[in-house]
């Protein structure tokens, strides 16, 4: 039989990660010890009194039923009592905040729930590669907004054309960025409230970093800005605050028709997060202060000795404020995937073309932070043996 795929499948480029993989398993194959700082997966684990909680709920045959689509109402309050001691913004648990399989999995369905075919969306480039295929998936069109150096990898609003900006549903945002490790002040979140309510365009600020800065800064909360909870949602993710990427916990709030839209779609699509996890979820968020600052401490130890080193080596590079990524200028002529490839099949070390977040990436390579210190020391020694 002839498998015929949707257009939809035939029109997205494979997933950045699944071919850097094959282009990792290659080199494996052929003996390479390879230094990963291809994706942002955090290499420590979760800590302990997490996990404990985790063991005891599991055994709660209460948990082994469906959960609640929208998450216990435990959780939620965790999440609205977390949000007032972090940011300062009151949440109603109830109608304001919705649990998640990972932030991915709201920000993969949130078009689903406002865009019509043939609607725009605004998606800034580079970016996290979901907003586009999601905006892709409901039949949209991205609408790319270029982030320079110039303007902080902050996207230059003015600059949208009025006839874009009418037909635009919703606007993606993410400060702590990824992959810039931009940040984003509050005259900012002001702009993207006041662009909102001019278009009536849905905001959706993916905080996922928010608690991976350094310094002492403390990235805000786009709900900070007056008037942001009337027009947008924000995702957050206990994966990078936590060490939790493998257990698939978010939570999306904000506006509560925004908020429940989401809901609907999700009802329809998945049965809730296992209630055992929630419990661990409001271990964390109860327990820990946020940031975790053993976690910071290591994150900015591993920053300062590769900021030194790639600089040291004449690479141009932003010391980041926030989030465990470097964005770094490619030197001389070579294209992002030219480089990255050079790194790979010379050095071993994997790091990620920036023009695999969007056309407006090319120029760079993002390294993540997420291996320990003597690797990356043992990645400055490769480096420096290479020619570029
Ligand atoms: C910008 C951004 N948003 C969202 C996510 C998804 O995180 P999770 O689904 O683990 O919450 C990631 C993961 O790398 C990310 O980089």
């Amino acid at each position: 039989m002839r498998i015929e795929k949707a257009k939809r499948v035939e029109e997205i480029p494979p997933y950045l990660f699944a071919e850097i993989d094959r282009k990792k398993a290659e080199m494996r194959r052929k003996g390479m010890d390879l230094i990963d700082l291809g994706i942002g997966d955090p290499d420590l684990p979760t800590p302990q009194p997490i996990i404990e909680r985790l063991k005891k709920a599991a055994e709660n045959p209460k948990h082994h039923r469906y959960p609640s689509y929208e998450g216990m109402i435990e959780f939620r309050t965790a999440v609205a009592q977390w949000y007032q001691k972090r940011f300062g913004v009151t949440l109603d648990a109830a109608t304001e905040v919705l649990s998640l399989i990972g932030s991915k999995e709201g920000i993969a369905h949130i078009p689903l729930a406002f865009v019509n075919p043939g609607d725009t969306v605004l998606v800034p480039s580079p970016g996290y590669p979901v907003y586009r295929v999601s905006t892709l998936f409901a039949g949209g069109t991205p609408y790319f907004l270029p982030l320079r150096k110039e303007t902080g990898f902050l996207p230059a609003l003015s600059e949208i054309p009025r006839s874009v900006a009418e037909k635009s549903k919703l606007l993606f945002i993410n400060y702590p960025n990824n992959p810039t490790a931009a940040v984003a002040e509050k005259s900012f979140f002001e702009e993207v409230v006041a662009f909102a309510r001019r278009y009536q365009v849905i905001v959706c600020h993916d905080a996922a970093y928010s608690e991976v800065a350094f310094d002492g800064y403390r990235p805000l909360s786009f709900m900070e800005a007056e008037g942001a909870k009337e027009v947008g949602i924000e995702f957050h993710s206990l994966s990078k605050t936590f060490n939790m990427t493998g257990w698939r916990i978010g939570f999306a709030v904000g506006c509560a028709e925004i908020v429940s839209t989401l809901g609907r779609i999700k009802e329809n699509i998945d049965s809730g997060l296992f209630q055992a996890i929630q419990e661990a979820g409001i271990e964390a968020l109860h327990r820990f202060e946020t940031p975790l600052t053993h976690i910071i401490s290591i994150y900015e130890r591993r920053r300062n000795l590769m900021v030194k080193g790639l600089r040291e080596l004449g690479l141009e590079l932003e010391q980041p404020k926030a989030s465990f990524y470097l964005w770094i200028r490619v030197p001389g002529k070579q294209t992002s995937s030219q480089f990255a490839a050079l790194l790979l099949e010379k050095a071993g070390i994997v790091a990620t073309p920036g023009n695999g977040f969007g056309d407006a990436g090319e120029g760079y390579i993002r390294m993540a932070l997420t291996v320990d210190e003597s690797r990356l020391k043992e990645a400055i020694e490769r480096l420096k043996k290479l020619n570029f």
